[in-house]
């Protein structure tokens, strides 16, 4: 993804500009054309020479230097940008982007340039967390931008949370998925991820061992590939993708409520999720007392939001295409074709749960795609990513189809 392509670097004036660097050196090694800017307090951080050693191109300094600008040109360097990744972004800078300010050759190159926009923030976790500075990164999400992180630990200036910047590894992974095919670009999917809880008394509750490592990987490639993509997600710890809108939930009822109060501004919807089929049918507001031998918890049925899409579309004769994914332990052929009748799917992924490196938890998925008048379309053993990237290349021409 990386070989040949022209990635502008812009580096904000934080003391992780040092890791700009290491990112260069990545990015280059990868095969990229690097091309540094610096803010001038970036330049504090850190020397253009080293910079200018890494990328082998000149890095230009200062916005009014007429022999440079002459030599280089800032429009130039944004128009050859097949991607701008700004490493660190600080809270100034990142509020100065929002604002479409260009006093410095950082935000100059960002107002000119038509690449995708990666952002990897690094600050004090208080300037983080900030309104003002969720606002801007909301205002740079909503054009388009990437954010990739920032990490959580230790911080330079004492305090411990987050605001770190993330790996530069991390940074590259980004810059790759941006460059990567953009068939998916504007395309609005939702998905679900994760298990739902449902609770029995304050302490306990009903779940089950879904991860949300598909759900995330499904939404993470989607939004590389360009899609606006909503993730409703259960109960989960993982970061979410860049790029990626998220809404997090606890039970089923909160799932369907998220996946039904969005559902008519979405193209497709890919339930990753393993709901639960049934919750407890009385939620005990103090914790239960273990005074008799056995226990018995009487459970109602949860709403199946899938075969409720299904039906809504099957009765208005419109709405988003829907894929679902079928968690099995037998009979995985006959299970998914019946999902896909009865729940009214375009797609089914069915996955054998009880095969080992497949199924909950792990990073490695192995998947049959079963769609209305098609073939079984059968995987081998592949990172979740990759299942994800086959599922989407099949949606992708769903789509396509859809909007002939
Ligand atoms: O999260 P990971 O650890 O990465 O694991 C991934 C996974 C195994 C959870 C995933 O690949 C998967 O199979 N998800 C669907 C699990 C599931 O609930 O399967 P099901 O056969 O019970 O349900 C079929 C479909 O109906 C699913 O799309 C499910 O989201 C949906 N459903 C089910 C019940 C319900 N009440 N409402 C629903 O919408």
């Amino acid at each position: 993804m990386l070989k040949n392509r022209e990635v502008l670097v812009g580096i904000g004036g934080g003391i992780a500009a040092y890791k700009a660097a290491e990112l260069v050196r990545l990015l280059t090694k990868a095969g990229a054309r690097v091309q540094v800017v610096m803010t001038p307090s970036g330049e504090r951080f850190i020397s253009r020479l080293t910079l200018q050693a890494l990328s082998g191109r000149q890095v230009p300094a200062d916005l009014f230097d007429a022999d440079e600008e002459a030599e280089i040109g800032h429009i130039r360097i944004a128009d050859r940008a097949e991607l701008l990744v700004i490493a660190p972004a600080t809270a100034n800078l990142i509020a100065r982007l929002a604002a479409g300010l260009a006093d410095d050759l950082v935000t100059m190159v960002a107002l000119a340039t038509r690449a995708p926009l990666v952002i990897a923030p690094a600050m004090n976790v208080n300037m983080w967390k900030h309104p003002q500075t969720q606002a801007n990164l909301a205002t740079l999400i909503g054009r388009g931008a990437i954010v990739v992180g920032p990490a959580a630990g230790e911080l330079a200036c004492g305090w411990v949370g987050e605001g770190r910047l993330v790996e530069p590894e991390a940074i590259v992974a980004a810059c790759r998925s941006c460059l990567g095919p953009r068939d998916l670009a504007g395309r609005r999917l939702l998905v679900t991820a994760g298990p739902t809880h449902e609770p029995i008394d304050p302490v306990r509750f009903l779940g089950n061992r879904s991860s949300g490592k598909m759900g995330f990987a499904v939404a993470g490639r989607a939004a590389a590939r360009g899609a606006k993509v909503t993730l409703v997600a259960g109960p989960v710890a993982l970061p979410t993708p860049a790029g990626v809108e998220r809404i997090d939930v606890t039970t089923a009822v909160e799932m369907r409520q998220a996946v039904m109060t969005r559902r008519e501004s979405i193209e497709c919807i890919i339930k990753a999720a393993a709901v639960a089929d049934y919750r407890p049918a009385h939620f005990s507001s103090s914790k239960i007392k273990k005074h008799e031998a056995e226990l018995a918890i009487s459970l109602e049925r949860n709403p199946d939001i899938l075969a409720e899409l299904g039906q809504l579309r099957r009765a208005t004769g419109h709405g988003p295409l829907l894929c679902g994914f079928a968690a099995e332990t037998e009979e995985t052929t006959a299970a998914a074709q019946e999902k896909l009748e009865r729940k009214g799917c375009d797609l089914v992924v069915a996955n054998n749960v009880a095969e080992p490196g497949s199924g909950f938890g792990g990073d490695t998925n192995r998947v049959t795609i079963f769609a209305r008048n098609a073939a079984p379309e059968e995987l081998p053993l592949l990172p979740k990513e990759q299942v994800a990237d086959r599922l989407l290349d099949r949606i992708a021409s769903l789509l396509g189809t859809a909007n002939e």
